[in-house]
This record gives C-alpha cells, sequence and structure tokens, in this order.
C-alpha cells in the first residue's frame, strides 16, 4: 500500500515507515528552497526529496539499489552508462552528468574509486559543483585522503551547499544486505538530515566531527585491515610449507581469541587460489597508501602497514589489482618472491 506523509516541504511516497516520516521531517527542516507544484500545494501534496547516486561499482550499486527498494526516488550516473541500467529497470532516473544529477536532486551521494575520481566527478568539468546550491547536500562515501575530502568540501561549500564525508567499513555483502557503518564527519545538519537515508544502507553510524576525521578513521581501520590480511596469508603459505593442513589453520583461529569474520569467510577460497572479488586489491593497496600519507603527517611509525603495502603492491605489479585483496598472498608465493629477489 502506497504511503504519503504530508510535512512543511515534503511528502515520501512509497517509503515504509519509518523512514517515509523520518525522512519528511529532517529534510523539511533543513532544505527549504525545493519547489513544489501550484497544484500540487492546492492538493496539499508536498513533493518528496529528491536523492541523487553517482558511482554505481561494487559498492555504489547495491547501496543505491537499496534505497530504491526503500521507495526512495533516486536519480543515478555512473561514468559507464551501462552499470545505471539495471537500477533504471527497477525505477531510477538517469541524468548524463554529475552536474545534471546534483542540480536536480536535494541531496546527492557518490561513491567513487579514490581521490581523483572523487575530485574529478565533485570539481571537474561537468562535476557535482557546478549543479550545487543553497538548500543542497553532497555526502561523499568513497574512500578517500583527509586532504582530497577537505578540497571537496571546500568547493562544495562555496556554492551555498552542505558537505558531509561518510565512507563506509564493511564490503560488498553488507552494501546488499544495508548493514554498512557510515564513518561521517562534516556539516551536522546534513548528517542529521541524511541520516534516515543512511540507516537505509547501513547498520551503523559515526559522527566524528570536522571534514578529515571520517577519512582518516577510515584509513586507519583499512590500514588494519590490510595488515591483518597480509599476516593472515603468510600463515596460511607457512602451515603448508611445514606439512600442516592450512584448512586446520582456519578452524583453529576461527575459535579463539584472533578470530575475525573475514578469516573464516575468504580463508577457505585462498586456500584454493580463488579470489572473488568484494573489495579489489587496488583499492586496499590505495588506503594503505593514502595511511602511510597520513601518519607520515603526523610522524607516526607505522613499519607493518608499510610492510604489507609493499606486499600488495607486488600483487598488483603481478595483475591482480582487480581481485579481490585476499589475491595479496599470491604476492607471498614462491614464484613472485623469486622474481622480485632477482
Ligand atoms: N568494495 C569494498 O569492499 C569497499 C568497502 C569499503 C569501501 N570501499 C571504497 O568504496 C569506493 C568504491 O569501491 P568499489 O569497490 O565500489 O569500487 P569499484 O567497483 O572499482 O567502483 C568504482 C566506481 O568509481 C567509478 N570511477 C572510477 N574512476 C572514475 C573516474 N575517473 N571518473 C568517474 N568515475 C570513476 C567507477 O566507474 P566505472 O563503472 O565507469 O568504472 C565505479 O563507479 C572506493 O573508494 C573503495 O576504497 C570499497
Amino acid at each position: 500500500m502506497s504511503s504519503l506523509v504530508n510535512c512543511n516541504h515534503f511528502a515520501i511516497h512509497r517509503l515504509p515507515s519509518p523512514f517515509s516520516s523520518a525522512i519528511a521531517t529532517r529534510f523539511s527542516r533543513h532544505i527549504s528552497n525545493v519547489s513544489v507544484s501550484s497544484q500540487s500545494q492546492q492538493q496539499g501534496i508536498q513533493t518528496p526529496p529528491k536523492i541523487g547516486f553517482l558511482g554505481l561499482g561494487i559498492m555504489g550499486s547495491p547501496m543505491a539499489q537499496n534505497l530504491i527498494n526503500a521507495g526512495v526516488d533516486l536519480t543515478v550516473w555512473n561514468r559507464t552508462k551501462s552499470k545505471c541500467d539495471p537500477l533504471i529497470s527497477l525505477g531510477a532516473k538517469y541524468k548524463s552528468s554529475p552536474e545534471q544529477v546534483a542540480a536536480s536532486c536535494d541531496l546527492t551521494f557518490a561513491m567513487l574509486a579514490d581521490p581523483q575520481s572523487a575530485m574529478d566527478v565533485a570539481c571537474g568539468k561537468y562535476g557535482v559543483a557546478n549543479g550545487m546550491g543553497p538548500g543542497k547536500g553532497y555526502v561523499d562515501v568513497s574512500t578517500v585522503d583527509v586532504d582530497t575530502s577537505k578540497l571537496i568540501n571546500g568547493h562544495i561549500k562555496s556554492t551555498g551547499a552542505l558537505f558531509l564525508e561518510a565512507p563506509v567499513s564493511g564490503s560488498k555483502k553488507p552494501a546488499e544486505d544495508g548493514q554498512l557503518i557510515f564513518l561521517t564527519a562534516g556539516d551536522r545538519n546534513l548528517y542529521q538530515n541524511a541520516a534516515p537515508l543512511l540507516d537505509i544502507m547501513g547498520k551503523s553510524k559515526f559522527y566524528l566531527g570536522d571534514v578529515g576525521n571520517g577519512a582518516a578513521m577510515k584509513l586507519v581501520v583499512n590500514m588494519i585491515m590490510g595488515s591483518m590480511m597480509a599476516s593472515f596469508s603468510e600463515g596460511l603459505l607457512l602451515c603448508e610449507k611445514v606439512g600442516l593442513d592450512p584448512k586446520v589453520l582456519v578452524e583453529v583461529i576461527s575459535q579463539g581469541a584472533i578470530n575475525a569474520p573475514m578469516y573464516t569467510t575468504k580463508g577457505p577460497s585462498m586456500i584454493k587460489s580463488h579470489y572473488p572479488t568484494a573489495f579489489p586489491l587496488k583499492h586496499q593497496q590505495k588506503d594503505l597508501r593514502l595511511a602511510l600519507g597520513l601518519a607520515e603527517s603526523v610522524s607516526q611509525s607505522i613499519p607493518i602497514a608499510a610492510a604489507a603495502n609493499e606486499l600488495y603492491k607486488v600483487a598488483k605489479s603481478h595483475g591482480y589489482s582487480d581481485e579481490d585483496f585476499s589475491a595479496v598472498i599470491e604476492a607471498l608465493k614462491t614464484k613472485f618472491q623469486n622474481s622480485e629477489n632477482q
């Protein structure tokens, strides 16, 4: 059954309660310059907030799909247009540039590969900033470094719009299941406005203060994860070399204090040298590189992460960029170790 919630400025169609009333109420408080047709006004019907989503890769696609499934009025864009098609068939609208999405939406999300693509989409030609203005909001959920996030913040804020960085912890499956963890920082009003949408895509959210704090927290988390995976890879291979069954190692770890879901989900396929991509290895190496920069900015020594980064670089150089980051184990295999040492 269709639900229609009236409020000062918006009505949300199709959204199941409580998201409908929460979004409507929060948007109505903070985003006030969205036009409502005179016919609609006469009938007391308000326009639902329009939400944009840019970047439909491994993470962006399921996140956008969850918004559509919740009844959000969604407009999408992706550099490779074909990735928009499944979402368009589910009811999403399409615009042909980030600028057009931002211009036609009240709040726009972006989930992009790296600092360069996040900058290009936000601030480049036909970028988001050209379509932004007072009353609008931009939420960048990509993993980037602190400086990039601050630069994007500056460009967006100069248009009169609000900015929130909100990188996510969680991978492909949590994105599909709406179980992401958002690490947000920036404009608190926008955080409050966006909260019902973040709650559709995630299971929890942290507000960390000034722009840059979300980016930094995300890099620390992924720095730890990258080192954990490199260490786990060493353990699996050492087990094998000394004649132990690595499957038993996975089982032993799963019952002890160092257990982590990452080991039990990825271990069995790593043993078979299969790396179905949930988190591309190239992005893990990017995050380690950015974490090294973060550490350097405060003169903090992170030798374990630095060593792990070298392994991911070796794996990249041998063609594993687009495989899952668990393919870092390949960099430790004899064939590559020998060639690296020559
Ligand atoms: N996968 C994970 O488990 C995971 C978890 C947490 C955070 N993250 C972070 O989330 C972000 C996205 O990750 P993902 O796994 O979804 O990556 P992905 O599958 O590689 O998707 C990257 C997205 O960025 C777009 N893109 C790349 N370069 C671009 C450019 N120059 N201009 C415009 N668009 C560009 C891609 O467009 P095309 O389709 O045209 O290539 C695609 O939509 C990354 O920052 C990653 O570190 C990923």
